[in-house]
């Protein structure tokens, strides 16, 4: 019964992430031969779309980490111009090469309800040149209300894109029905927050769809 009323709640609280209708863009051409060991060491995210226009946290870092377990993705910011977090997911690395760049991300949720402990995600890179930029994108569906939720995250070797890289990176986006107007820069001016505990924290960048049985 708890569980239930934890599931529900849980429902009610994501119930507004997933705004766009239908389901998760197919087919979707993404990049090719991607190589994954190019991709190692930081990123900075340098803008990002988030269709339920939720805009919660700046100075984001991505990078990947080898461990004995696996390759980690660690996604470290500042949480509401507050709070220095991160959150570590474990990589899930594709078997085919067709599919390289069809990545995906899983994070375990300690104090969740059982079936909704471990969460996985695409990261899908949609492009990049491994040295200046890298589009990468996450979709996730709500069979319960038919529609869906996409964040893309536009990544940069340096803390800032050259327009060049820019124009590169954003290209790809019509491949998921994204207009490169939406982006939205990110705030890098105000890094070092008044919290800065290093503590690790749920990811703000995906969104669990609950599904109903
Ligand atoms: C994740 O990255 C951040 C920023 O580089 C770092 O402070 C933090 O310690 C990292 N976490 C782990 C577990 O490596
Ligand atoms: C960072 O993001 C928050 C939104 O959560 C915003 O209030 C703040 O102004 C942003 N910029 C800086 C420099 O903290």
């Amino acid at each position: 019964m708890l569980k239930l009323l934890i599931i529900s709640l849980f429902v009610c609280s994501v119930y507004g992430y997933f705004t766009l209708p239908g389901q998760c863009p197919e087919n979707v051409q993404l990049q090719e031969e991607f190589r994954l060991a190019d991709f190692y060491n930081k990123w900075y995210q340098a803008y990002h779309y988030s269709s339920d226009g939720s805009n919660q946290n700046n100075c984001s870092v991505l990078e990947l980490q080898t461990r004995p377990t696996g390759i980690y993705l660690n996604q470290s910011r500042v949480d509401r111009g507050l709070f220095h977090r991160y959150s570590i997911g474990k990589l899930d690395i594709p078997t085919s090469i067709e599919d390289a760049a069809r990545l995906d991300v899983t994070f375990r949720f300690d104090d969740a309800p059982r079936r909704l402990m471990n969460r996985k995600y695409p990261f899908y890179v949609l492009a990049t040149n491994y040295n200046y930029y890298a589009t990468v994108y996450t979709c996730e569906y709500s069979q319960l209300i038919n529609k869906h939720f996409i964040y893309v995250w536009i990544l940069s070797r340096n803390e800032v894109l050259n327009d060049v890289s820019k124009e590169l990176a954003t290209r790809s986006l019509s491949r998921i029905g994204v207009d490169p107007k939406k982006l939205v820069k990110d705030d890098r001016s105000r890094c070092s927050p008044k919290y800065f505990e290093d503590k690790q924290a749920e990811p703000l960048t995906f969104r669990y769809p609950v599904i109903i049985r």
